[in-house]
């Protein structure tokens, strides 16, 4: 089961990890989606199962579901639960303001919802995630299949007179198909290069009808956990402007998790 995690896993582990012990017995957790979120998912494990960790888990994806439940996580519904006492999740971007891209894998319509009904959201991600300016990353946006073309062509238009340096929105594809969400939707990726006002650019996607939800996070992450690959994670909260760094503890540790399947 041993085998050397490469660098870009040691990061995420380690974020992971770090924000795992912020979970506390008798939470409601929002589990994010992704693979720093499946680390996140196979590290609470371990803690339910070494430490008999209790806590309710309420997942953003069909996949983080089935991983919390075959690592011992008890999932439930957000309308069961109504509100979370936390939530973590990865990220395709973070800026200096904790202004987030997120939707790579698809997830981002659970993962906003699952996220604004917390008390406190923390991004968990490697180095790389982190960004002067938004937008190098095609920032997903959730459309409904009906009139999806047309709603592309209404989000390009938008865009060209917006603070962005491209407008083109490419349905994402699985395969020969569109790519289909959780919902049933679908996903535009939009290829803007730059951001230039975040925030604006999240309230006028929604007004596109035909748009479900957009990947652009604002004033929704309190904290950060970046990973590196030397096993060192840096915290940074928004609220307390508290910024704290701790490790390498996991160089040179064997792959605990090969035999959990992804
Ligand atoms: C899924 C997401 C993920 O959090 C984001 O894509 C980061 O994924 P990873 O941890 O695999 O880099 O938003 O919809």
């Amino acid at each position: 089961m041993t085998g050397q995690l490469p660098p870009i896993d040691i990061a995420k582990h380690a974020a992971a990890k770090a924000a795992s012990a912020l979970v506390e017995t008798g939470m409601k957790v929002g589990l994010g989606t992704g693979s720093t979120a499946a680390f996140l998912v196979k590290c609470i494990g371990e803690r339910i199962a070494s430490e008999g960790l209790d806590i309710t888990g309420v997942a953003t994806s069909t996949a983080t579901a089935k991983l919390a439940t075959d690592v011992g996580i008890k999932i439930t519904t957000l309308d069961e639960a109504r509100w979370l006492d936390l939530t973590i999740d990865g990220a395709d971007e973070y800026d200096a303001d904790f202004n987030l891209i997120k939707g790579g894998g698809g997830a981002l319509l659970q993962e906003k919802i699952v996220a604004t009904a917390s008390d406190r959201m923390v991004v968990i991600a490697d180095a790389t995630k982190k960004v002067d300016t938004l937008g190098a990353f095609p920032l997903p946006v959730e459309v409904l299949g009906f009139g999806m073309k047309t709603t592309q062509m209404l989000l390009e238009e938008m865009l060209e007179g917006l603070d962005v340096m491209g407008n083109r929105a490419v349905p994402r594809m699985k395969g020969e198909a569109l790519f289909v969400t959780d919902e049933g939707n679908h996903i535009l990726d939009l290829h803007v290069g730059r951001i230039g006002n975040a925030r604006q650019l999240a309230l006028v996607l929604n007004q596109v009808p035909g748009v479900v939800e957009n990947g652009l996070f604002i004033d929704i992450c309190d904290l950060i956990i970046t990973g590196h690959g030397d096993g060192s994670v840096e915290t940074r909260d928004i609220n307390s402007g508290d910024q704290t760094k701790s490790g390498p503890e996991l160089a040179e540790h064997d792959n605990v998790f090969a035999d959990i399947s992804e």
